[in-house]
């Protein structure tokens, strides 16, 4: 069951890939750097909670160590943001609010569970992924549940809101974790930028 429902992640993240190679080319810095600290912050927020509360000595080191890396990656964005956000073009900005939306849907799957928006799998994934998500629990593995998922996938994004108002970027709607914002309606998963 765990092995079909990793094949099922490694196709999708496949199809990802693609429209990555795609995506790259048609944005600034500026727009993909956003796209890249939404998932920067998420990756950190979710490795420091696993590595808090993991029980296997390895993996708590190892979990530690990949949300200190994460945190760099965090302050590259955020430098980068820094020097070329205050003169950011109001094109970019609208590409931005939108960027985050579809990065919602994608990084749900990877940090929360898969949204059908993107994420092409079979009607059993999520039953399934809960009940591995349990074995891996009770071995010590610090997996959060539902509720703590949905809560620490909502900090990040409220996180990346509060460095985006800075810049006056809109954030979109996420009325699936009870944010509110700039409705988006044409999210294009195709023109979907790399968040990690
Ligand atoms: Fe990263």
């Amino acid at each position: 069951m765990a092995k079909r429902n990793a094949d099922w992640l490694t196709y999708n993240g496949s199809r990802y890939w693609s429209g990555y190679k795609t995506a790259v080319p048609k944005y600034s810095m500026a727009v993909l750097f956003s796209s890249f600290l939404m998932g920067e912050i998420a990756a950190a927020t979710i490795f420091h909670s696993m590595a808090n509360g993991c029980e296997e000595p390895v993996f708590k080191e190892g979990f530690a160590k990949i949300g200190r890396d994460e945190g760099r990656h965090m302050a590259i964005c955020m430098s980068l943001m820094e020097r070329d956000y205050p003169g950011l073009q109001g094109e970019d900005r609208s590409t931005i609010t939108k960027q985050i939306r579809a990065g919602y849907f994608f990084l749900s799957g990877v940090l929360f569970e898969p949204p059908p928006e993107f994420w092409d799998l079979t009607p059993d994934f999520i039953e399934n992924q809960r009940k591995i998500e349990e074995v891996a629990r009770k071995a010590g593995f610090h997996i959060p549940d539902y509720e703590t998922k949905k809560q620490n996938w909502k900090n990040a994004m409220l996180n990346l809101k509060g460095i985006l108002d800075k810049y006056d970027i809109p954030f979109p709607a996420i009325p699936e974790m009870g944010i509110s914002g700039e409705e988006v309606l044409d999210v294009d998963m195709e023109d979907i930028i790399p968040v990690f």
